[in-house]
């Protein structure tokens, strides 16, 4: 007999099967009396349901050790499947054998079988997972990992490995962790275990630029750090990106690409984490599973960062900051327009160049760049991305007039230099994009182990 998995054992075996499960309890009720019984409830991650396993004297460690589980312990279990006489589940397991594998201390444990706030549960990041609120995350967040791959592998991109220590500063907004073996004090760079200034990555875009420009499609996943001392629900120093470049194709492309992976990241789940997005949308936000089928059906609307700031000039508001040309678009401006508005998912377009980085293309006003946001409804940004610059002189001149030293950057102007073509890409926050999947509301809970500023434990 093999060990199963829950989830089979509830889909997939018929009634009268033996089965075996391996798993952590989450409830016990032992009924004495007469014909003395228990109920033990175990979950092992498989799935959100937890299996009813029945518990009688007949077992010969009944009365020394079932009836002393506890929430938490592990148990391993072989027993019948059959029809269950109780409301609440259709199968239960009559067990033959419960086996404990490991205890677990009632007194101290951290998380007893009642609701416990997300602020306590991140100081207990290593034991929330037996939670249902983060197994759920957890399998959601694997689900939308691999609906990733498969977009982009169904549609010929080459899935990239890019580097994780760099010297460049992709996004030039001076937030990096610097990597060194120097000791404190010490600044000969020479002397670094690099001979060179090195950081972790902010993003994997330059790179993913010299391989879209051979492989023509490629895609990154990977995680990005970023030292940025924002404390917000939507920031973490270490975050997952994903990266789409693609070679002959304008921002248009790019902003058809984006709207088709979304829709495809949502559906999946839609689709497959059906029992955890139900218990999201009861628990979390009452509205998820309708605010994700509705991007899911909708169009996107597109409109340039010129026409945003027109909309948002004429709207009657109090802002914290009032918008005005030449600013950067501000999260109660991303609000209004995606909740006030519009009602779904907003691609602007057309930023002006002093706010973006140097790789982005000058349109023929001179003054704006091929730049686009994806903005969704309770989040704001979700995807910043761009169709490149390609033509050497004009990339040169907007890095000198950023005070950028072009000879640092000698290996992505070759691409510039050899066989340039116009290409676009963009990237995607994942775990912005799992806190409006999942209705969740602070960026910490939807990655297993946040780092944010003084917070690295675990
Ligand atoms: O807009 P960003 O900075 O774009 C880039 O890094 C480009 N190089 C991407 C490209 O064109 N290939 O970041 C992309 C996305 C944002 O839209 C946001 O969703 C997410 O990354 N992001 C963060 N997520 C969590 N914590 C942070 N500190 C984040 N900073 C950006
Ligand atoms: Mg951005």
């Amino acid at each position: 007999m093999d060990r199963m998995l829950i989830k089979d054992v509830l889909t997939n075996v018929p009634i009268g099967t033996a089965v075996e499960v391996a798993g952590w309890v989450r409830t016990v009720r032992n009924h004495k009396g007469k014909n003395p019984l228990s109920f033990i409830t175990v979950n092992d991650g498989s799935c959100f349901s937890t299996l009813q396993v029945v518990a009688t004297p007949t077992l010969p460690n009944y009365e020394t050790e079932v009836v002393h589980l506890t929430t938490g312990c592990s148990i391993i279990v072989k027993g019948k499947l059959v029809e269950s006489p109780g409301a609440g589940q259709p199968v239960e397991v009559q067990a033959d054998e419960v086996h404990v594998v490991g205890w677990c201390d009632p007194e101290n444990y951290p998380i007893q079988p009642k609701r416990h706030s997300f602020e306590f549960l991140r100081t207990q990041a290593h034991l929330r997972p037996r939670t249902n609120t983060f197994g759920a995350i957890a399998r959601v967040r694997s689900t939308m990992s691999l609906a990733i791959h498969e977009f982009f592998q169904s549609r010929g991109f080459i899935y990239l490995h890019t580097p994780i220590i760099t010297t460049s500063d992709c996004e030039g907004a001076g937030q990096m962790f610097r990597v060194t073996t120097l000791e404190p004090g010490q600044e000969d760079f020479e002397k670094d275990f690099f001979g060179c200034k090195t950081n972790l990555t902010v993003s994997g875009q330059l790179e993913a630029e010299a391989y879209a420009c051979a492989l023509g499609r490629v895609y990154t996943f990977g995680p990005t750090f970023r030292a940025e001392n924002s404390n917000t629900p939507r920031h973490l120093a270490e975050f997952w990106m994903v990266e789409p470049e693609m070679a002959f194709c304008d921002l248009t492309d790019d902003a058809d690409l984006a709207e088709e992976f979304l829709k495809y990241i949502f559906q999946t789940i839609l689709e497959r984490c059906r029992e955890d997005m139900e218990f999201f949308n009861k628990w979390i936000d009452e509205n998820v599973i309708e605010r994700l089928e509705n991007v899911v059906q909708s169009e996107f609307v597109r409109m340039s960062y010129t026409d945003a700031m027109e909309i948002l000039k004429k709207a009657n508001r109090d802002w914290q900051f009032p918008p005005e040309w030449g600013k950067d678009i501000q999260t109660e401006h991303e609000r209004f327009l995606t909740e006030e508005t519009f009602n779904k998912p907003v691609i602007i377009t057309d930023y002006p160049a002093s706010i973006k980085p140097f790789y982005m293309r000058v349109n023929d006003d001179g003054k704006t760049v091929a730049a686009m946001d994806v903005l969704v409804p309770k989040i704001g940004e979700i995807i910043g991305g761009s169709q490149r610059e390609e033509r050497l002189d004009v990339l040169i001149s907007r890095m000198e007039s950023l005070g950028m030293n072009p000879d640092d950057y000698w290996w992505y102007l070759d691409l510039r230099r050899y066989g340039t073509v116009p290409h676009a890409g963009f990237g995607l926050g994942f775990e912005r994009t799992i806190l409006f999947a999942t209705g969740m509301s602070n960026i910490r809970d939807v990655i297993p182990f946040p780092r944010t500023p003084r917070w690295a434990e675990f």
